[in-house]
């Protein structure tokens, strides 16, 4: 459902132009529904033969939004202000949606910048036009490439992660970044409910406390974690 902006919005004040940018990529992602059931028979024969969905309809996703949902966008933008995130890493980059509400948050705290990644060139030029009508260019870098690639040589401390691509490679990348990670980050990954299964082991991973984080699953989207970078057993050392 389509959802108006307004100039005096509690988070966004002043900024009708990054609300109307996720407004018109809202209406534009309406055309998911529509290629995800041409590519559904595709994906029940590949996981009948015993293969990986995502590469039996990742031709079809290269045209797909599949974006974070508005309660998503705003629970990461108010985390992002309540921690004071300055440097915010995202995979799985899109269409930008996702990243708007990043590199808004970042912006709002005063500056500081968003490394995003994207393996489709066509929509990783896309996300720049759509940043850049949002306002937000000057806050985020989008590099287009494989994410365990790309995001390999990213500075710490990082503040924020937003794990939103394909699920094989939640556990890997988490555990890329882990140790640029700051104690009290926060790492979010969508899908936690709509992929259920495919997401099992990344949620037990980061429930088990060992991994040092402590964590919990929100009902925003298609199931967001939310997991906090809190390493070592008991209580922050005074
Ligand atoms: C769910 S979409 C991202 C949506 C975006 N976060 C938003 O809210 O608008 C997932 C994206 O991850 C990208 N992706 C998948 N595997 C990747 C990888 N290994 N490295 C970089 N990007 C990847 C896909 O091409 C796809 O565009």
């Amino acid at each position: 459902m389509s959802r108006q902006w307004n100039a005096g919005a509690l988070w966004m004040p002043g900024d009708p132009k990054v609300g109307a940018t996720l407004d018109r990529l809202h209406r534009e992602s309406k055309h998911d529904r529509i290629v995800i059931a041409r590519a559904f028979p595709t994906g029940l024969f590949a996981l009948l033969r015993g293969r990986s969905w995502f590469e039996a309809v990742s031709p079809w996703l290269k045209y797909t939004y599949v974006k974070v949902g508005y309660e998503a966008g705003e629970l990461m933008y108010t985390t992002a202000r309540a921690i004071n995130a300055r440097r915010i890493v995202e995979f799985g980059t899109g269409f930008g949606f996702s990243t708007i509400y990043l590199a808004a948050a970042v912006r709002d705290n005063g500056g500081g910048g968003v490394i995003t990644t994207e393996i489709e060139p066509t929509k990783a030029e896309a996300a720049a036009v759509n940043l850049a009508d949002a306002g937000l260019n000057g806050f985020v870098e989008v590099r287009c490439g494989d994410a365990l690639e790309t995001l390999r040589d990213v500075e710490g401390p990082i503040d924020m992660v937003l794990l939103d691509g394909w699920n094989d490679a939640y556990i890997p990348i988490v555990e890329m970044l882990k140790p640029k990670l700051r104690r009290g980050s926060v790492v979010f990954a969508d899908n936690v409910k709509f992929f259920k299964n495919g997401l099992r082991p990344y949620v037990d991973h980061m429930r088990d406390r060992r991994n040092g984080f402590v964590t919990t699953t929100q009902s925003a989207g298609s199931g967001f974690e939310y997991s906090v970078y809190l390493p070592g057993n008991g209580p922050d050392p005074q």
